[in-house]
């Protein structure tokens, strides 16, 4: 079968970014990359900042991190008033599962798609607690119908008192069928953590549409925001009872001031987060979404093809606007996290080239992302001389 096409190049977008031009970018998903002009924008911020730091703590910061939200919020379909800005995924994982009040005896349950940390902060509030984590596997190749019946019959009623699933997971690049698992989970009344960190920026579907009791994302990855700029978005029943992980001076206000101000930090990744999607806006968010996507997918093609991996081996990512691809690695590469951690960094040092290597369920993976400052070349020259690098073990 023949490599597809890849798509048009959006003409200029390389020059909105610093990304050093000796080395290919192909893995954005870990910690995005902040266009220039986002740059300057929070450089302006804390200029601001600095100037006079008393008047820019005492005087507005909290209204403005109000309306930066509620731009953010209305960009992602959530509830303006509903949602928190906090640093990252992970922290908005953290303020969910100890806000719970989970008791000894009842379960957690998650599948073993979940990214590495949220796995641990489950693990250590359920030592905190007294309650059981549970783990789902889901078949890499499982189709949408399969993984909500997976799901359906792993619930327990009364006993699992947080569902948790990626609406994209990391290591396995695999969007899930969130809006239907929410569904399922609220016809056996457990409630439904998002882990939304690739979403924002990447995908269309809007968080009200998901429907889930807690949702959070990362707008530092596909929405260009300044890293440290994230939305927890939290259904009406349940704002009352979130707890920020620090208590500071907002916490008579209630959600979500109280979980967005946690003391003197730099909160111009924030304010300075439009900046970011005005810079995909003025791309073109559609264009952006559909070039990456297609970008990803030409260059997982061309190196599997470069690594002999037949075509019908490759992952189906569930969607059509998913930027990240996997190659599967050969057997007993990347085995373990330390090999694969090992593997990307020598890739990234011999073939200046930034991937992601997986290891998933003792499978090795390549992950590629597809950007807007990336090129078809710089998977074509990866392809070329990876097989050698690997060849070398
Ligand atoms: C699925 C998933 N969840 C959570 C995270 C953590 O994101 P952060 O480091 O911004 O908290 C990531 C980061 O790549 C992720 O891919």
């Amino acid at each position: 079968m023949s490599v597809p096409q890849p798509p048009e190049p959006i003409p200029g977008a390389r020059l909105l970014f610093s990304l050093d031009p000796a080395v290919s970018h192909l893995n954005h998903g870990s910690f995005g990359a902040v266009p220039i002009g986002v740059q300057r924008a929070q450089q302006r911020l804390r200029d601001e900042m600095e100037a006079n730091p008393l008047r820019f703590f005492t005087q507005g910061l909290v209204d403005r991190i109000a309306h930066t939200r509620r731009h953010l919020a209305g960009f992602l379909g959530a509830d303006p008033d509903g949602s928190a800005l906090v640093g990252n995924t992970t922290t908005g994982v953290a303020v969910v599962l100890q806000s719970l009040g989970l008791q000894p005896g009842d379960e957690v349950l998650s599948t073993d798609h979940g990214y590495g940390a949220v796995s641990l902060a489950i693990q250590r509030e359920c030592r905190r607690t007294g309650a059981v984590s549970r783990v789902l596997p889901i078949p890499l190749a499982a189709s949408d119908e399969q993984l909500v019946q997976i799901i359906r019959e792993g619930l327990r009623p009364g006993r699992t008192r947080v569902l948790v699933v990626d609406q994209l997971t990391s290591a396995t690049a695999k969007l899930f069928p969130t809006a239907a698992i929410v569904g399922v989970a609220r016809e056996h009344g457990v409630p439904v953590l998002v882990d939304a960190a690739h979403a924002p920026g990447m995908l269309s579907t809007t968080v009200a549409s998901i429907g889930a009791d807690f949702w959070v994302g990362n707008l530092h990855k596909w929405a260009y925001a300044p890293r440290g700029t994230a939305l927890l978005a939290v259904a009406p029943q349940w704002r009352d009872r979130i707890e920020p992980l620090v208590v500071s001076w907002e916490q008579e206000s209630g959600f979500p001031a109280r979980v967005e101000w946690q003391a003197t930090l730099d909160y111009t990744s924030w304010l300075a987060a439009p900046a970011g999607l005005f810079t995909l806006r003025s791309l073109g968010v559609d264009r952006v979404r559909s070039h990456n996507a297609a970008l990803a997918a030409y260059g997982q093609r061309v190196v599997a093809d470069a690594l002999g991996v037949p075509p019908a081996q490759l992952p189906d990512p569930g969607g059509p606007e998913v930027s990240l691809r996997l190659i599967p690695l050969p057997a007993g590469m990347a085995a373990t996290i330390d090999a694969a951690r090992a593997l990307q960094a020598r890739i990234g040092e011999r073939l200046a080239a930034e991937v992601a290597v997986m290891s998933w369920n003792g499978r090795g993976w390549l992950r590629l992302t597809g950007q807007v400052y990336n090129t078809a070349d710089e998977y074509e020259q990866l392809a070329a001389r990876l097989p050698a690098l690997l060849a070398q073990r």
